[in-house]
């Protein structure tokens, strides 16, 4: 249900995302304002072990410096899934949440093996995090 509204509001643009949220009572408003120093924490718990958030540096997934508003698979020299090099959503807010949420799901494929941040919360401060890294 979560993901309807995200992508009802994401048709329209992030000005009425943050509207929409903030108008149903059912949407958390951390949503949009998540907590970069226990995304911090997350990311080196989980995400490090395949990504790093130095420039140009690529593990087992892509660098993420930089990645919140970047196209996909946009990283050089990262052999990316097909289904990832097909995906022209900019990484916004919107993209990352439903991406972390279930990244093995049908939106992205399957090539990374990470079953996901089920807690809204973990992801507001992930992304919250990557959006330090600009
Ligand atoms: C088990 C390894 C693994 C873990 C853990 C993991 N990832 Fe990934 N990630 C990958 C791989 C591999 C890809 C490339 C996916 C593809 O090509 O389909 C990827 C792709 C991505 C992308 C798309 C990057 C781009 O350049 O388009 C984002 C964003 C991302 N991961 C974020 C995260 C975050 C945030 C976490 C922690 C919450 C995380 N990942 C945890 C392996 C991992």
């Amino acid at each position: 249900m979560m993901g309807t509204k995200f992508a009802a509001a994401c048709a329209v643009g992030s000005m009425t995302l943050a509207t929409a949220l903030l108008a149903t009572s059912a949407a958390p408003a951390w949503a949009l304002d998540g907590d970069p120093i226990a995304g911090q924490a997350i990311f080196q718990r989980i995400c490090q072990n395949c990504h790093s958030i130095d420039v140009g540096v690529n593990k087992v997934g892509p660098s993420l410096w930089h990645v919140v508003g970047r196209q996909p698979a946009s990283v050089q020299g990262f052999d990316y899934s097909d289904a990832m090099r097909g995906n022209k959503t900019p990484w916004d807010v919107t993209a990352l949440d439903s991406y972390l949420a279930d990244p093995r799901g049908d939106v992205h494929g399957v090539k990374m093996f990470f079953k996901g941040l089920g807690d809204a919360r973990d992801r507001a401060d992930v992304i919250a995090y990557l959006q330090t890294k600009q």
